[in-house]
């Protein structure tokens, strides 16, 4: 069978698609199951049968009995959907132009010709744990798994790092500079320690004796979205109301996380903020449409969740997912046709796998 072309479901409102999505969800019943981030906008968020962060989504993929697995998230999440579930289990990413600017910052090229040119001061297949954060492509996971290293999320990086520095004495962090000095502050490690790989640069930018002298070595990528949180807009707030906690997701600048009362995943934020005080009031350094989300669920008691810039900071390839795109993929499958399929090559899954599983074993 054919699958239908976007193009007509582009023209559908919200509301028609809120009816066909359910529709199509009765059909495939147990067949399928829909995992959304908490980044998603409401009109996809609602449809999905499990929320959570890339840890907790990561593991309900694994555990899922389902033959369809649609992520409502950004693609190296259904690769690893895809990386976790059986051969006969389809993972589908309801629009394949949603990708990750930051896992798009670390590619396989330049990540082998650092540990080349890293060769030419030490061994680092022996002195150096490769960490990649999941967000990145499956083959930089598979380049952690064939080079004893590991994967991990912004829940477990500490746990991660602890393993990393069991086995080596230094880690090679990528693609998120933020996440990796962020946890290795807090795990005691000297900012003058993490040096950063400048992947345009020969030798990343460094002198011999800096990468000796480094504990980690940080991938020059980061997160758009994260970026833009600044210690000023802290200040600015506090100003006017003192009394504000302050929460930022870890790939938010390291003088953002410093200045925050809490750090952690967006998991994380959704919980603390939900066990605090009600009245209480918030300052959030996360993506809009899950801060918007937190603003809308707490107001009723009284507690105030405000977002951190005062700049628009949406993750526009997250939003990519809409209604319409769900619709198209969902009753596809009604069909018996699977669109955006997400598959990663045997081969590179397997080594993936290893690097993955190790971050599961380590994760609490
Ligand atoms: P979480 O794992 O905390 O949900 O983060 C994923 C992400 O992409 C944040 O930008
Ligand atoms: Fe990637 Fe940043 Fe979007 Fe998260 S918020 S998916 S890190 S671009």
């Amino acid at each position: 069978m054919n699958a239908a072309a976007i193009q007509p479901y582009a023209l559908l409102d919200d509301q028609e698609c809120e009816q066909r999505i359910r529709r199509a969800r009765q059909v495939l019943g147990e067949r399928l199951v829909i995992l959304g981030h908490h980044y998603q906008r409401d009109e996809v968020f609602q449809h999905a049968d499990f929320t959570g962060d890339s840890l907790k989504l990561s593991r309900q993929a694994a555990g899922t009995k389902a033959e369809y697995i649609v992520f409502c998230g950004v693609h190296f999440m259904a690769e690893v959907a895809d990386i976790l579930t059986r051969t006969d289990q389809v993972s589908i990413l309801p629009d394949l132009a949603a990708g990750c600017s930051m896992a798009d910052m670390a590619d396989l090229q330049h990540v082998e010709k650092a540990w080349k040119e890293l060769g030419e001061v030490l061994d680092p297949d022996e002195h150096v744990t490769p960490v990649t954060y999941i967000n990145s492509a499956a083959d930089l996971k598979a380049f952690c798994g064939e080079h004893g290293g590991i994967v991990c999320t912004s829940t477990n990086a500490r746990h991660v790092l602890d393993w990393s520095f069991e086995h080596r004495e230094k880690v090679l962090f990528f693609p998120d500079q933020h996440l990796g000095r962020n946890t290795g502050y807090t795990m005691g490690i000297p900012l003058e320690q993490m040096v950063v790989w400048d992947y345009d640069k020969p030798m990343g930018g460094l002198t011999a004796e800096q990468i000796r002298q480094a504990k980690i070595i940080l991938w020059k990528g980061f997160c758009s979205v994260h970026q833009m949180f600044q210690p000023e807009q802290i200040d600015n707030f506090k100003q006017k109301y003192p009394e504000t906690i302050v929460i930022a997701h870890p790939e938010s600048p390291f003088e953002v996380c410093r200045k925050a009362d809490f750090v952690g995943s967006t998991e994380y934020i959704i919980k603390t903020i939900a066990e605090g005080k009600p009245g209480s009031r918030w300052l959030v350094a996360t993506e809009l449409n899950m801060v918007n989300r937190l603003h809308d669920q707490h107001k009723a008691e009284g507690t105030n969740v405000h977002f951190m810039s005062p700049n628009v900071c949406m993750c526009s390839t997250m939003f990519r997912i809409d209604p319409q795109h769900l619709t198209w993929v969902l009753e596809n499958l009604v069909d018996g046709v699977a669109v955006n399929q997400v598959s990663v090559p045997e081969n590179t899954a397997e080594l993936a796998r290893l690097a993955l599983n190790r971050m599961l074993e380590v994760s609490p």
